[in-house]
């Protein structure tokens, strides 16, 4: 039966380009899965979009002395490019700052200020008199009351990963150098999440089965631990979702940055069906209870998709509907898994921008195939612990695995069939298939059960391992029965094992494809099929009352709801297109070219 998917990814700040560490921590991984189900037949909204307010957006504005509006649409519009060229297909790729996510935030903030969730408060904050205004997280920097970490944001600690209270920090300083500062009083809303505690743990407990321990042992310790406390969700800032409440003191405030983005998963699918103009059609993946919604995310966000988010949706409940479009009693969903992941080093050091220790996305692509540098981040994705990304290896496995035995293989066996066939599949009765074909064959249709189940539990380094195993076996089935010379003397044996051939590729092909789309559809093609295997991504401007905003779509075409995740029906004597090598092989000197761009 076809499955109803939401695959929802962390929303990237728009205040730095994205790197190879955030390309393997959410957005492939969210892409790979939802490739996959897509080609099972399942309906698949794969959204997210840029996180375009907050101090990370507005700091790096002040730094490249430009208008916020300017500086966050154009690493907007660059995400948006990286992930056309890199395959991430985004449903909907848009953004935080739309009139729709506005609206739905603020309806989410009335149905929990109705619900009795959040109550308003005086604090400290910190002032900065000589700039004449408060100063809100990422502008100040301490020394961490939890771990003793000197560079602390006042907000966030990112060594000990602790959220803080700002007025607690030791030795607060300006961030922009806004002289000394002081505490002064300020009201903000709170979102009372020690009231949503007991409903939390529930959640977590019925998810507990299938959640990584990673995430599940984290979320749940952290509670049982430290408890919910109430968080502060609004700041003293310009730049952001006004706080819907009529009243003079407001007009200065906006909504925290991480009250209102992670409602950009349910604002996302509503503005998609709108683009879409079917409505109503988010409702599939939000109303109902059949639906799955996976959020792929990195470590550092576990808090706020295991148990903030969750916090956000259980505390609105229907009354979020009801401020939105007026209906009552439709609760929305809450997630099903957060496959989080660790992080990727670079050259055994932590990945950093400013130093420039970094493989960037869009740069790396200048140089490299979207599908090696694909491969080489699932391989070494860091699904259970961190891993690292190391230019040698980058090379070697390019060279050894991709090239040598997935490449070669498919590119000898389609030249060779091209070239003794005359452009078409060798026309063998399939009865007359010998023990060892018919073997072969066996045991890459079992692949589509052991790589789809692999998948299914979002284990994807798993997953294509297992799929290069496979393709190893179609090496040595080959090494075996040697059609090269057969075609010589038995050139009835070297049909029967291009043929059986011919269709294990063209089935493994299928299983590489939610990991190498851009090949596994130029193979597909080889093959002389018309329908593609994915449809296409395209941009569109969308104008509203708050100003105009760029967004990634994708169409599936043709491709349809029909399961392309099955083993070949290559038919005997099919026409085939000319074939040409799918991947490069790389020269060692690659390696150290790139080893000296880092840290300059
Ligand atoms: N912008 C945040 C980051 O880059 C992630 C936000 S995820 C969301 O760490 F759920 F809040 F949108
Ligand atoms: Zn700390």
């Amino acid at each position: 039966m076809s499955e109803t998917i939401l695959v929802a990814v962390a929303w990237p700040y728009a205040n730095a380009e994205i790197h190879v560490g955030n390309i393997t921590g959410s957005h492939l991984p969210g892409d790979i899965f939802a490739r996959y189900n897509r080609l099972k037949g399942n309906r698949v909204l794969m959204i997210t979009g840029t996180d375009s307010h907050g101090t990370p957006v507005t700091m790096s504005a002040d730094k490249l002395g430009k208008p916020v509006e300017e500086v966050y649409k154009s690493f907007h519009e660059g995400f948006i490019e990286l992930f056309q060229q890199i395959g991430i297909t985004y449903d909907l790729y848009t953004t935080t700052h739309s009139e729709n996510h506005f609206k739905v935030s603020q309806a989410m903030f009335l149905a929990l200020q109705k619900n009795g969730y959040l109550y308003r408060e005086f604090s400290k904050q910190w002032y900065s008199p000589s700039a004449g205004k408060f100063l809100p997280d990422r502008y100040v920097e301490g020394t961490c009351y939890i771990c003793g970490y000197e560079s602390a944001r006042s907000d966030q600690c990112d060594r000990c990963g602790n959220v803080l209270e700002p007025e607690k920090l030791i030795n607060p300083r300006a961030t922009t150098g806004d002289g000394a500062l002081e505490l002064r009083d300020t009201e903000h809303f709170y979102l009372d999440l020690s009231k949503l505690e007991p409903d939390v743990k529930k959640f977590l407990q019925s998810r507990s089965a299938h959640m990584r321990d990673t995430v599940i042992g984290e979320s749940l310790r952290k509670i049982e631990s430290e408890g919910l406390k109430p968080r502060s969700i609004t700041r003293d800032l310009d730049w952001g979702i006004p706080v819907p409440v009529d009243e003079p003191q407001w007009k200065t405030k906006v909504l925290y940055v991480w009250f209102e983005a992670v409602i950009g998963y349910l604002s996302a699918p509503i503005e998609w069906a709108q683009l879409s103009g079917q409505k109503e059609a988010w409702r599939d993946w939000w109303i109902n209870p059949e639906a799955k919604q996976f959020h792929f995310i990195g470590k550092d966000n576990i808090f706020f998709h295991t148990s903030q988010w969750p916090a956000e949706l259980m505390g609105a409940g229907s009354a979020f509907l009801e401020f939105f479009t007026g209906e009552k009693d439709a609760p929305l969903i809450l997630p099903y898994d957060v496959p989080a992941n660790q992080f990727m080093n670079l050259e055994s050091q932590k990945i950093s921008g400013s130093r420039n220790w970094a493989v960037w996305g869009r740069d790396a692509l200048t140089r490299f195939d979207p599908d090696a540098i694909r491969y080489y981040l699932t391989a070494n994705m860091p699904e259970a612990k961190d891993s690292d990304w190391d230019w040698a290896e980058f090379v070697a496995r390019n060279n050894n695995e991709l090239v040598a035995t997935w490449g070669n293989l498919a590119n000898r066996v389609l030249s060779f069939c091209y070239k003794h066939w005359d452009g078409h599949a060798p026309d063998v009765d399939p009865a007359s298939l010998r023990d060892s074909d018919l073997g072969l064959l066996a045991a890459i249709e079992s692949g589509f059960n052991t790589v789809g189940a692999e998948l299914e539990a979002v284990r994807l380094r798993s997953a294509l391992s297992e799929t290069m195993k496979l393709a190893t076996a179609v090496n040595q089935y080959l090494d075996v029965n040697a059609p090269w010379s057969a075609v010589k003397t038995d050139k009835d044996a070297a049909a029967k094992t291009i043929y059986t051939a011919l269709k294990a590729i063209d089935s493994l092909k299928v299983m590489f494809a939610p990991f190498l789309p851009f090949t596994s559809e130029r193979l597909h093609g080889f093959f002389g099929y018309e329908t593609p295997l994915f449809g296409e991504q395209y941009t569109e401007e969308v104008t509203d009352a708050i100003g105009a905003h760029k967004v990634l779509r994708y169409r599936a075409g043709q491709t349809g709801s029909l399961s392309s995740w099955k083993p070949s029906d290559l038919n005997p004597g099919q026409k085939l297109n000319q074939p040409g090598p799918l991947f490069k092989k790389l020269e060692a000197d690659v390696i150290e070219a790139e080893r000296g761009r880092l840290g300059k």
